[in-house]
């Protein structure tokens, strides 16, 4: 297997770390079912590529091999904001030449340096990879994958922009949406998970990402984390929340775009 080097990785705080260690829990209660999960959220930059990256690394991290797969076939950043690169200086290849019928899935699927942590990434930029998403291959290519990785991590562009998570969502066991605290108005929110609810993929939760949870609010949300209220990443509808995570300034990576 060709092997892919991430060159920056990211280093979290204990609080980041704590919310997504309980994300990656909670999901692995959603059953044995639930192995392909898509991460979306409603706009740009809410932090669905922070997320998936960071849950498929803790996942690969305590011995699961997990795969996450780059879907945001026109405007991924995960190349350049991770470094990522092929450990033999080969011309890398993505999820794009497979569904293409260009080679074999084998050969878009790298082990990377974190132990247990296989990708599937973004090479160029496609304007319009509809037909690509459409394609027969997309659902091959998930169910290769299905057998060979305990967890399959897809990271999708967002909802309101095109449709191509909506397409994606189709073929996997649930979703995670990912909400930038302060920041999405509620109204846009609901109407993500409308859309995601249509698809017929069950909703496992929601990560309330870069909330601040320094002030009176703190209070609230430690209350209500501890008793295990705050999580209701249900299969069945609108959970409440998925996760916190925090910018604390301590990660180095809150470059926001
Ligand atoms: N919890 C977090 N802590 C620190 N930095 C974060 C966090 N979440 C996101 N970021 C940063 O915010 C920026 C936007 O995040 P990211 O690229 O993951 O968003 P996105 O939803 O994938 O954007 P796009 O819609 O363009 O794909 C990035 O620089 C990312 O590193
Ligand atoms: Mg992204």
């Amino acid at each position: 297997m060709k092997e892919l080097e991430i060159s920056r990785i990211p280093q979290l705080s204990f609080e980041v770390t704590e919310a997504l260690n309980q994300l990656r829990i909670n999901l692995g209660f959603c059953g044995d079912q639930i192995k392909t999960i898509m991460v979306t959220s409603s706009v740009p930059n809410e932090g669905k590529s922070f997320i998936a990256m960071q849950l498929w690394r803790m996942m690969a991290e305590v011995g699961t091999p997990s795969l996450l797969i780059d879907c945001d076939f026109r405007n991924s950043e995960m190349r350049r904001k991770y470094g990522l690169h092929s450990a033999d200086k080969e011309k890398l290849l993505g999820a794009a030449h497979y569904l293409a019928g260009k080679t074999d899935v084998q050969n878009i699927i790298y082990k990377t340096n974190i132990p247990n942590g296989y990708m599937i990434p973004v090479t160029t930029a496609i304007v319009n990879p509809t037909i690509l998403l459409e394609s027969a291959n997309f659902a091959r290519m998930l169910d290769y994958c299905k057998e060979h990785f305990a967890y399959i991590l897809v990271d999708t562009p967002p909802l309101a922009s095109v449709a191509d998570a909506l397409n994606i969502a189709r073929y996997c066991d649930g979703s995670v949406l990912v909400v930038r605290s302060g920041d999405t108005p509620r109204k846009v929110v609901d109407n993500s998970v409308q859309m995601l609810r249509r698809t017929d993929t069950p909703l496992l939760g929601l990560v309330l990402n870069r909330a601040d949870v320094s002030g009176r609010s703190s209070v609230y949300y430690h209350r209500y984390y501890r008793s295990g209220y705050y999580y209701k990443g249900s299969r069945y509808g609108y959970g409440y929340g998925g996760s916190h995570t925090r910018d604390t300034g301590k990660t180095t990576d809150n470059g926001g775009k």
